[in-house]
């Protein structure tokens, strides 16, 4: 249906539906013209397109654990798993993301809702709750589920420590869902578990690590950005001595990317000499899009499809799924 306004000069102006929207996706441009229903309806338009016209990537043989960590604060882990979860979603994987992080900001970002009693990562580590009971499917992001975590998730870190087995709860959630496995697991199948972590090196972060095979590694573009990282390889090597010897440090991703200043590009290079082949080769930039998404409940493949932001997400995502799990 095409409505119309007269303006007061008297000339009709030609305002667009959400019907008209369905049909095509709009001209760049005129977005700020646009009504905030009519916007509503082309960003929802813009997310379902952006996933079609996304071309599939063929399926792991088997479920990849990646475990998203930095004990450093506010280096992107959390914008990094959402987005990368939201593009593996849309290019035809099936992903489970395990907010492991009591701020819950992935929860939010993906809008989940995660107030106190909800079902949550809270109940799976502390009282034996599937996963399957846990998750739910992202609005928007077909194929992606989400084990939310509240606040509660702040208690387990103490709770835990009396828990028989404290280290490995959530290894046997994991390892107790039909969804996760190889073929026999059926279409069903999760092809990726990104786990969030919170920004210590807890008992919640060390159910990570024993629970994954792969570590993704987010590394903000800043001054002090290796600092801090030597106690993070050092307590993943004590637990591939000791807890799991699976676990590989796969992935770096160098976040918060300014090009525009030579610190970055500093920063990078290093990053990559230390690193070598881990680091993946596309790069996250610094951009408000990333970092507005969340407060629409949304991520940024679905807030601004063709943002820069979006872009590189889905480009590291290719990256990690073509890959494939470290041998
Ligand atoms: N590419 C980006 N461009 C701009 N802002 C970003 C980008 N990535 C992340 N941010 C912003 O930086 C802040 C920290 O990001 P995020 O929450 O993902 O980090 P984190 O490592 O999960 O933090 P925490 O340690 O608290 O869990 C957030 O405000 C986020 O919106
Ligand atoms: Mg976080």
């Amino acid at each position: 249906m095409v409505s119309r306004e007269t303006p007061s000069d008297g000339l009709p102006v030609r305002v667009r539906t959400a019907g008209d929207l369905a049909g095509h996706v709009p001209v760049a441009g005129s977005f700020d013209e646009m009504t905030p229903l009519a916007r509503a309806a082309e960003h929802s338009v813009l997310a379902r397109e952006g996933a079609r016209l996304r071309p599939a990537l063929p399926r792991p043989p088997a479920t990849r654990v990646l475990v998203v960590a930095n004990q450093k604060g506010g280096v992107g882990k959390t914008t990094t798993t959402v987005n990368i979860a939201a593009a593996m979603a849309q290019v035809g994987q099936r992903v489970l993301v395990i907010d492991l992080d009591p701020q819950g900001n992935a929860s939010t970002a993906l809008n989940i809702y995660h107030r106190r009693g909800v079902l949550s990562t809270y109940e799976v580590l502390v009282e034996d709750a599937g996963l399957a009971d846990v998750a739910t499917e992202a609005p928007d992001l077909p194929g992606l589920f989400v084990v939310p975590a509240t606040i509660d998730l702040a208690g387990a870190e103490i709770e835990l420590v009396s828990v028989v087995a404290r280290e490995s709860r959530l290894d046997k959630a994991i390892r107790a869902e039909p969804c996760v496995g190889g073929a026999e697991a059926g279409e069903d199948r999760y092809d990726f578990v990104l786990i969030d972590c919170p920004p210590s090196l807890g008992l919640l972060t060390l159910n990570a690590f024993v629970a994954g095979a792969e570590m993704l590694i987010p590394i903000q573009a800043e001054y002090y950005a290796l600092e801090g990282l030597g106690q993070l390889l050092e307590t993943v090597e004590m637990v591939r001595q000791h807890l799991n010897p699976r676990l590989r440090v796969s992935t770096i991703l160098v976040t918060m990317y300014d090009a525009r200043t030579r610190l970055a590009a500093g920063v990078a290079e290093e990053v990559r000499e230390h690193f070598g082949d881990q680091v993946l080769r596309t790069s996250i930039p610094r951009s408000v899009r990333v970092s507005e998404a969340p407060s629409y409940g949304q991520t940024v493949m679905t807030y601004d499809p063709g943002s820069p932001g979006a872009l590189s997400y889905l480009e590291a995502a290719r990256e990690i799924v073509v890959k494939g799990a470290p041998t």
